[in-house]
């Protein structure tokens, strides 16, 4: 085959060469070490002396050419790859983003942290205590002796004789008391239990906020008026209280609280029964025989105690008229909280 043939038939190859890679394997049958242009170079031996210079010089110019052609072919071969790989890699920034599910707190959280900090604003502490606890600290000390009828008012999960599922957070109150010299101003929340069957409004696991407040000449008025103003700032200025007389075996005067039922303003509708009140807590002032119990002079120290269920509390702030909604976790119900 002549130079201008050779040439001819790569400038040809190299024309259809689509890619990179065909266009290395076209170099290397042309030009590599036993290519078609390098095997005419190797012929100069065999031609007479004064032919060899033409003759370099022609396949000399055949490589040029071939050179030339494969380097413009590479440029354009190059700006249609990196073209493709452009468009090929492209992001649609026109596609709507993955949205995020946003977890939030739960409305008994919620709830309970609006109590908190009512209470932190009046100067009280936050003392939490074990949910396994001493029959001693639950009810004994509290002036429930073992036997004694008051302990009907809360049906308990024993752990042993002496071990209890705690049915109140009060047993954090004997323990403040048994670590702290008064004052003592400070609310302890929790979860409690009772051998309650489930329904509407009961639930064998609660949550529960307690305070106590030990002091110098503690009275029931200053009682009335931590609840007041309790209620008030979590209710709403225009809520009504009532102090009814109560018993606790662990509070003597002892009264439980009603406010305006929020889903009817008092008119009186089912969530009340028609009284127009809900009942939210219960309160009263120390038992002398629990302060001692709890090594204080009573003739010294004074106080007064109140507990309420946080999820009593959430149900009728929100007009919830079923318990089980707030722990059975149904994300279309918990979305009402957001
Ligand atoms: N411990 C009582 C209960 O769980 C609530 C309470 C606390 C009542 C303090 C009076 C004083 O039912």
């Amino acid at each position: 085959m002549s130079n201008d043939e050779i040439v001819k038939k790569a400038l040809g190859e190299i024309g259809a060469a689509g890619s990179s890679g065909e266009l290395n394997d076209i170099r290397v049958k042309y030009l590599g070490k036993k290519g078609e242009i390098t095997m005419l170079m190797k012929q100069m031996g065999t031609l007479a002396p004064e032919e060899r210079p033409a003759f370099g010089q022609a396949v000399n110019a055949a490589r040029g050419s071939v050179e030339q052609a494969l380097l413009s072919a590479a440029e354009k071969i190059a700006q249609k790859e990196d073209a493709a790989k452009l468009a090929a890699e492209r992001v649609d920034i026109t596609l709507p983003g993955r949205a995020q599910a946003l977890g939030a707190l739960h409305p008994l959280t919620q709830v309970y942290y609006e109590i908190r900090d009512i209470f932190l604003s009046m100067g009280f502490d936050v003392n939490e205590g074990p949910e396994i606890e001493l029959d001693q600290y639950n009810f004994e000390m509290l002036n429930i002796p073992k036997d004694h009828p008051a302990r009907d008012m809360q049906d308990t999960f024993y752990v042993s004789d002496d071990v209890v599922l705690r049915t109140h957070t009060s047993p954090v109150q004997v323990r403040t008391m048994l670590g702290q010299k008064p004052p003592i101003r400070m609310v302890c929340p929790g979860r409690v239990f009772r051998t309650d069957d489930v329904d509407a409004t009961h639930s064998p696991v609660f949550m529960q906020m307690e305070g106590l407040v030990v002091g110098k000449n503690i009275r029931f008025s200053d009682l009335k008026g931590t609840i007041n103003t309790f209620i008030r700032n979590f209710y709403g200025e225009d809520v009504k209280t009532k102090f009814r007389p109560g018993f606790f075996p662990f509070t003597e005067p002892s009264a439980e609280v009603d406010v305006t039922c929020t889903v009817c303003g008092g008119k009186g509708c089912a969530a009340c029964k028609g009284a127009g009140m809900i009942e939210v807590l219960g309160c009263g002032v120390v038992n002398p025989v629990v302060l001692q119990n709890c090594g204080l002079n009573p003739e010294e120290y004074s106080g007064f105690a109140f507990g309420m269920g946080i999820d009593r509390l959430a149900n009728t702030k929100y007009g919830i008229t079923d318990i089980r909604l707030l722990y059975e976790n149904d994300a279309r119900f918990l979305r009402q909280f957001v």
